[in-house]
């Protein structure tokens, strides 16, 4: 598994992630497999929230992971907080208490990274530099970023921060192409030239950021892969796939990885063959031109 390292950090990071949404719906012993599974595939990075199964993702995590031989220090925990029942919420209480909830649930002293998980309208950039610097000092966070931001959201809070922000989780997928559409279609009349994400993949790369991809396989109408929804892309994915030995599940994932942006993608499965095949991304090097027909078959076009 290839490592990467998180924006301008000096963590090192597997370029796939594992992402604990959905660990709540699982049992202890299954959770500790999948947690065993990632990390024998090189993962080292895993993604959390206060919000996913209410907390309970995080408990059983925590749980799991001491079924298994893997250590605290062995690998990264990411989690969030911002996200409240109706309302965003990027108070510097709120953001103090998430924390300090999620550390319990985790049974860990420190979270490897937090991020700020979709931007709060009433957001008091001020409020949000003070609660990192009290979580900072007190070693309880070691580095910070975002999710769902747009570029001047951001520059908003680095005016005020003093740590550097170093990922920004954002939704990325073959089928969920908006941050590359609006660049290859820049200043035509197409509809795809929108910019829904006010350039944010430019600003990434620009700041150091690093993009972490969620919800890497699901399109509008679900999982895309071996969906016949999606038949075009999955036969395209298929195809490339053969030539670098893996089928079309892992080459949606090593379609993301091949952007030179160097991604982190955060996978959803919770089944340990997935993980498995989904590892076999890592190192797949595929063309500029597989690339770009790949987001053709996927219904994009290209000017
Ligand atoms: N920052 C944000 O706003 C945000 C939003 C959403 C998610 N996230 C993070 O990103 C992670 C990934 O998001 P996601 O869970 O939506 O990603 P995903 O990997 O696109 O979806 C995972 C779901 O798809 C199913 N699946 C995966 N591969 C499949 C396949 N080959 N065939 C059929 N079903 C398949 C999984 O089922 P099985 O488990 O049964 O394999 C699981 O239910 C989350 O865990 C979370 O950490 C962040």
């Amino acid at each position: 598994m290839k490592k990467i390292k998180l924006g301008r950090s000096d963590l090192n990071v597997s370029e796939i992630a594992l992402g604990c949404m959905r660990m709540d719906k699982l049992n202890a012993e299954d959770a500790a497999k999948v947690i065993e599974t990632a990390f024998d595939e090189g993962i080292n990075f895993y993604d959390h929230a206060d919000i996913y199964g209410k907390g309970e993702s995080e408990k059983r995590f925590a749980e799991s992971l001491k079924r298994t031989s893997i250590k605290r220090d062995d690998i990264l925990l990411q989690s969030k907080a911002g996200i409240r029942s109706g309302f965003f919420d990027f108070s510097k209480e709120h953001i103090i208490s998430t924390v300090e909830g999620s550390l319990k649930r985790l049974d860990t002293e420190y979270l490897d990274v937090l991020l700020l998980h979709r931007p709060d309208a009433l957001v008091e950039p001020g409020e949000v530099a003070e609660a990192f610097n009290e979580l900072y000092s007190a070693g309880k966070v070691k580095h910070f970023g975002v999710s769902n931001h747009s570029p001047l959201q951001i520059e908003l809070l680095k005016k005020y921060i003093d740590q550097d922000l170093i990922a920004n989780q954002l939704q990325f997928s073959v089928m969920h192409t908006g941050m590359v559409d609006a660049g290859i279609h820049v200043n035509t009349k197409n509809e795809n030239s929108i910019d829904h994400d006010r350039a944010i993949l430019d600003y990434s790369r620009i700041n150091d950021m690093t993009i972490q991809p969620w919800s890497p396989v699901h399109a509008e109408k679900g999982v895309f892969l071996n969906n016949p929804e999606y038949q075009e892309v999955n036969d395209k994915l298929t195809e490339i796939g053969k030539k670098y030995d893996v089928d079309n599940e892992a080459m949606a994932i090593a379609w993301i990885l091949r952007h030179p942006a160097q991604m982190q993608v955060i996978l959803g499965t919770m089944t340990p063959e997935r993980i498995r095949n989904y590892a076999k991304a890592s190192g797949v090097m595929m063309t500029r031109e597989e690339w770009y027909s790949i987001y053709r078959a996927a219904g994009n076009i290209v000017p």
